[in-house]
């Protein structure tokens, strides 16, 4: 390790969070270092994002209460205030003015929000003023109780994230570094400093003001995700070591359909939108389900509609989505392609199961995204801001991260400029043992998996959560053993996995009650709510 470079602020991950920072810090004139492990923009979450992004319109409270509800009541009120009340300008300001995202039906929109403007509307909320027809197509999803989510088709994650990626490449101060991993946060005196980062083999001390650990979240943790590979928890991990508080991290939300894809083939993401269309659910006996698990039926919050797929797969041996109540082709060409891709006949319905997809817990964050460490920040998937307790709502995962992003980036261009690289001690990464066999990290992250899958999925108990606990406790100490010898990536991807899978069983295990995505077996009281009354 040789030389160092020094930004003034360091922003690991280039999801909507890690740049929405970006951009909020370079709007004060703050130089800032993007370093992103991925080497295309379509390995973030946030590019795979297929239902949209919510905002508050005219209902605000509506808003709050849908996001409260799903939580099971566990949200953090005063955090979900932040999300409601900048939803519309931080959705208005970045995405439809700085990038000129065409959301659905925008065109008319727009002509909407001029008129709606000139008869006394305000500028923000007439911009997504209910205007029938005529405006913003607003899609629904589970557990919201109006049409409020900004969609482009059902591929709104890409149409988001590319304008911004090359507006901040376009933007001066700014530079977005991919192919770049975040290996170790530099601590000295209870202060982060940067990290150090890993490139084409070339590991280089970044020294930074600010650091904002915006790294998505855990899907290699689990066989079936809806995230690209990559999401090994890493922001979670190096904070914790770092010593950071990570709370929630029990709180892992199992979308209820991705395609059930076969041993070779790749999984995708069936859209909650499509739910939200009219598709239903049936088992293998050709029945609808959901009706005798919720009032809600197909659109009940996200945590009971992955459970009693859970079961019905079990009980029946496949689900699959019935699709034959709206125009699939026409309404979903981008899934209706997948499925074409993997020979799937969706006329006769599309095979799903629950998949991991979204970390609600993960690092402590205030409304401004600060750790409880100085000068770390921490946003999107791997922060826990508390907007989603228990359970997330639909559709507000990229909104939730650029108003953290916006607010943590603000807040670390403040941050003082008084780096000084020669008083800080870098970590001692070691390179002594190069015979290690490449297929360890690969060999091991199978074993992470199983046992997650086993004992800490979808239902647990106290029984299967101690058997992960001593696999993953005997797992980190082989890994700590290879770390104390040798530097790779793959190395440190293993040893953030494992750490972040800890986490999640050790709060698993301490939380004894069931609640949102959380369901212990052995809890006193089921959370599931009763059938439905005919
Ligand atoms: C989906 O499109 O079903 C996912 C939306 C989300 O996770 O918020």
């Amino acid at each position: 390790m040789t030389g160092h470079e020094t930004a003034d602020v360091l922003v690991v991950g280039s999801g909507i969070a890690g740049l929405a920072a970006a951009l909020a810090a370079a709007r004060e004139g703050r130089e800032v270092l993007v370093a992103t492990k991925a080497a295309r923009p379509e390995d973030a979450s946030s590019w795979w994002a297929q239902g949209g992004i919510a905002v508050a319109r005219d209902h605000p409270d509506r808003f709050r209460r849908d996001i409260l509800a799903a939580s099971d009541g566990t949200a953090d009120p005063e955090a979900v205030d932040v999300l409601v009340e900048n939803a519309n300008d931080a959705v208005r300001d970045v995405l439809v003015e700085t990038l000129g995202v065409a959301f659905d039906g925008e065109a008319d929109a727009s002509a909407g929000a001029d008129a709606s403007a000139g008869a006394g509307g305000s500028g923000t909320a007439a911009a997504f003023a209910d205007r029938g027809d005529g405006g913003f197509d607003f899609g629904r999803e589970a557990a919201h109780t109006e049409d409020r989510i900004l969609h482009v088709g059902a591929e709104t994650g890409k149409h988001v994230h590319v304008p911004l990626l090359n507006h901040l490449d376009d933007r001066a101060g700014v530079e977005v570094r991919t192919d770049a991993a975040a290996l170790e946060l530099i601590g000295h005196e209870g202060r982060i400093h940067g990290a150090v980062v890993e490139s084409d083999g070339d590991r280089i001390p970044v020294y930074a003001d600010a650091t904002v650990l915006a790294t998505g979240g855990v899907g290699d943790l689990f066989a079936r995700s809806t995230n690209p590979a990559g999401a090994t928890g890493d922001g979670v991990a190096m904070a914790a070591l770092a010593g950071a508080t990570v709370t929630d991290a029990e709180f892992v939300q199992f979308h209820p359909t991705a395609y059930a894809a076969g041993p070779d083939e790749d999984g995708f993401l069936v859209s909650e939108a499509v739910r939200g269309e009219g598709a239903l659910l049936r088992n293998g006996d050709g029945e609808r389900f959901m009706p005798d698990y919720h009032p809600d039926a197909e659109l009940a919050p996200r945590d009971v509609v992955a459970r009693a797929v859970d079961r019905e797969r079990e009980a029946t041996g496949s689900v699959v989505l019935d699709v034959g109540p709206l125009d699939f082709a026409d309404e979903f060409p981008g899934l209706a392609a997948k499925c074409e891709d993997r020979g799937v006949d969706w006329s006769r319905g599309i095979p799903v199961a629950p998949a991991e997809h979204f970390l609600c817990g993960g690092v402590d964050v205030d409304d401004r995204g600060r750790t409880d460490l100085d000068r770390l920040y921490a946003v999107g998937e791997c922060a826990r801001t508390g907007v989603h307790g228990a359970n997330r709502l639909a559709s507000t995962s990229l909104l939730e991260g650029l108003v953290w992003g916006l607010r943590a980036g603000a807040d670390a261009a403040d941050a003082a400029v008084d780096a000084d690289p020669e008083a800080v001690e870098t970590p001692d990464l070691l390179d002594r043992d190069p015979a290690l066999p490449d297929d360890f990290a690969r060999q091991k992250f199978r074993r992470l998996r199983r046992v997650m899958d086993e004992c800490a999925g979808i239902e647990r108990d106290a029984d299967d959560l101690n058997r992960a606990l001593g696999v993953l406790r005997r797992l980190k100490g082989e890994v700590d053993a290879y770390v104390r010898t040798r530097t790779s990536r793959s190395l440190y991807e293993l040893r953030n996995a494992t750490v972040t899978a800890l986490l999640v069983t050790r709060q698993a295990l301490a939380n004894e009650e069931s609640v949102g995505t959380h369901y212990r077996t052995d809890a006193a009281e089921p959370a599931d709510p009763g059938p439905a009354d005919d």
